[in-house]
């Protein structure tokens, strides 16, 4: 069994001089060698792609793998994790996660769930999301100040709107949070991911499965998709439990982490908040700006080549890995000019904070509105909220796949 310290000499990630900006080797790169090979902190090497039209054009390339399974793809954690999640076999579950599928599998597994997520859905959750941010806002003025804006806020409003959409009862958040944040943090060791996965698949199984035997299975996206199923004949167990675990890990944490790197980024920038507070028709350009700027998911989008292609001139073989490096993508000045400041008029909607291509953010359309709404709100009703902490002390998370804040301090 690997353990963190069995780990080799890792170039990546490169150390952040600042918290708040991207490594300064992701710079030198897209200047110097924008594609290149880079040791793994799981072990091996992968191709850092750096530039936004080669991460574009990478992630359009049918001929990069998701499939975890495969030999060479990126190994970015330094123990197993989520890698093991998305792919298969042993313990850890019995058909890949969505974002770990190729091909016709792939879009069968995405058009699936694709009709639960349009615009026209999000606009009907919004005086729900509204509800939920009202309430958790007057809970926490409730308790005074300070506050721990994570747990009051980033963490709860993303968690309960995946778990209503879902079909998941809140009341057991304190539990599959905990998982996730084992899964993801490179702290973990192997046995303490090993056991967050086998935790949460148990968890999701049995409550599909016990969807699945009621009659009427909810009127939410897993009793949907059961009832959707049964009609076109047998339930797909299998395919249920991987759609819901991908939707119910990426539908909180992601989110969650962008709500408090985007206040954090708020508080810092007096004149954005300004102007968003004064106008919030802005708000929805400041939210594409702050995806862009902290584009906090960066390795996950990770591929393995399963034949030889050329990438910006670069020849890479069959079986080599592949990161398309989001962060680098939308800090290079080629297409966003100064990238590394907080510029909300320069029209940063074709940012890839997303990703690009087949397996683009499914929940980007939810993720943005929880967004507008959390900023709107929090800063109209909390007009002088300020970190408890200088920005220094804010515990920032250079350990996990996703950035975020561990806790953010707030006083008011
Ligand atoms: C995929 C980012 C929120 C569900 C992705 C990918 C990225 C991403 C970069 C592409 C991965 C790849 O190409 O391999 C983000 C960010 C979010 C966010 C930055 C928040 C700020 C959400 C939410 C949900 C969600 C709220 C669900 C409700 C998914 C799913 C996929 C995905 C299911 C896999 C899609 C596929 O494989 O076809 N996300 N995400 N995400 N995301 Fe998100």
């Amino acid at each position: 069994m690997t353990s963190r310290t069995d780990q080799i000499a890792a170039d990546f990630p490169p150390p952040r001089a600042c918290p708040m900006h991207q490594p300064a080797e992701y710079e030198r790169r897209r200047t110097e060698e924008p594609i290149a090979k880079t040791e793994m902190p799981g072990g091996g090497q992968a191709w850092l792609v750096t530039t936004f039209d080669d991460v574009r054009a990478a992630l359009a390339d049918p001929r990069l793998s998701s499939d975890r399974r495969r030999a060479g793809f990126p190994r970015y954690a330094p123990t197993i994790g989520i890698n093991a999640a998305v792919s298969s076999g042993g313990p850890f579950g019995d058909r890949p996660l969505m974002i770990g599928l190729d091909g016709e599998e792939h879009a069968r597994a995405r058009r699936a769930v694709l009709g639960e997520f349009t615009v026209k859905r999000m606009r009907a959750l919004k005086p729900r999301i509204q509800e939920i941010v009202d309430d958790h806002i007057d809970a926490m003025l409730g308790e005074g100040s300070p506050a721990d804006l994570v747990q009051a806020l980033s963490l709860p409003v993303p968690s309960l709107v995946i778990c209503e959409q879902l079909g998941v009862p809140y009341a057991d958040h304190d539990f599959f949070q905990t998982c996730t944040t084992t899964l993801l943090s490179w702290k973990s060791t192997s046995e303490q991911r090993r056991q967050g996965l086998i935790d949460l698949f148990g968890y999701i199984k049995q409550l599909c499965s016990a969807k699945e035997q009621a009659a009427d299975p909810g009127d939410d996206l897993i009793g949907r998709q059961i009832l959707k199923q049964r009609e076109e004949g047998e339930v797909d167990h299998q395919g249920l439990v991987a759609t819901a675990l991908i939707l119910l890990i990426a539908g909180h944490e992601t989110t969650a982490n962008m709500i408090s790197l985007g206040t954090v980024a708020l508080i810092e920038n007096p004149d954005v908040l300004g102007r968003i507070r004064d106008d919030p028709e802005l708000t929805p350009a400041a939210v594409e700006e702050l995806l862009r700027f902290f584009s906090i998911t960066g390795p996950v989008t990770s591929r393995v080549a399963t034949s030889d292609i050329e990438i910006g001139g670069v020849t890479v073989r069959e079986g080599e890995g592949v990161v398309a490096l989001l962060p680098s993508a939308n800090h290079d000045a080629t297409v966003f000019a100064d990238p590394a400041t907080i510029d909300i008029d320069r029209g940063a909607r074709h940012h890839v904070a997303f990703g690009y291509g087949a397996h683009q953010c499914l929940g980007q359309n939810l993720a943005r509105l929880e967004l507008q709404i959390v900023f709107d709100t929090l800063f109209r009703r909390v007009p002088d909220l300020r970190f408890a902490v200088p920005l220094e002390e804010l515990p920032f998370k250079s350990d996990s796949t996703i950035y975020g804040l561990h806790k953010l301090p707030v006083v008011w």
